[in-house]
């Protein structure tokens, strides 16, 4: 069982795209985890972002991250991580693949909707960046719900 840290990011958000990046995910079989919605400041979003400071787009990449609100949740599943990337789609949408959630709704290579952990190493940095351990409901935790 992976767990990783996906994010609807603000240009997401703003359009109402919050319940269909979720439906994706779930009908899918990844199990939702932990879920809040969240205004980042600029240091919070160049702390996530970290790993790419050096980068030229890191600049605009936080300010936009910071602009409005993101919705982050934790997602569990077997292959979690990669499973994740794999409905995402390429990080450009211009190279994602058709049905993916960054080819059917991303503006471009910043405002591409959603962003999902890399690896183990990046999900062991990001989960706890947004969440602590008692927000973090695990899959068996979550136990069965009889529907009447
Ligand atoms: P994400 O998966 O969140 O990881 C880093 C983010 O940086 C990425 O999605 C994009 O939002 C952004 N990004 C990556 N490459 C570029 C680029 N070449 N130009 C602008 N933004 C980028």
């Amino acid at each position: 069982m992976e767990h990783t840290l996906v994010i609807v990011k603000p240009d997401a958000v703003a359009r109402g795209l919050i319940g269909e990046v979720i439906r994706r995910f779930e009908s899918e079989g990844l199990v939702v985890c932990g879920l809040k919605m969240v205004r980042l400041a600029q240091k919070e979003a160049e702390g996530f972002y970290q790993v790419h400071r050096a980068r030229p787009f890191f600049d605009s990449l936080t300010r936009f991250m910071a602009a409005g609100p993101c919705v982050a949740m934790v997602l569990a599943g077997e292959g979690a991580i990669g499973r994740v990337r794999t409905l995402m789609g390429a990080t450009d949408p211009a190279k994602a693949a058709e049905g993916t959630l960054r080819r059917s709704f991303a503006a471009s290579i910043e405002k591409n909707v959603v962003h999902g952990s890399d690896s183990e190493a990046s999900a062991a940095f990001e989960i706890p960046y947004f969440f602590n351990r008692l927000e973090i409901v695990s899959p068996a935790e979550r136990g069965e719900i009889s529907v009447m």
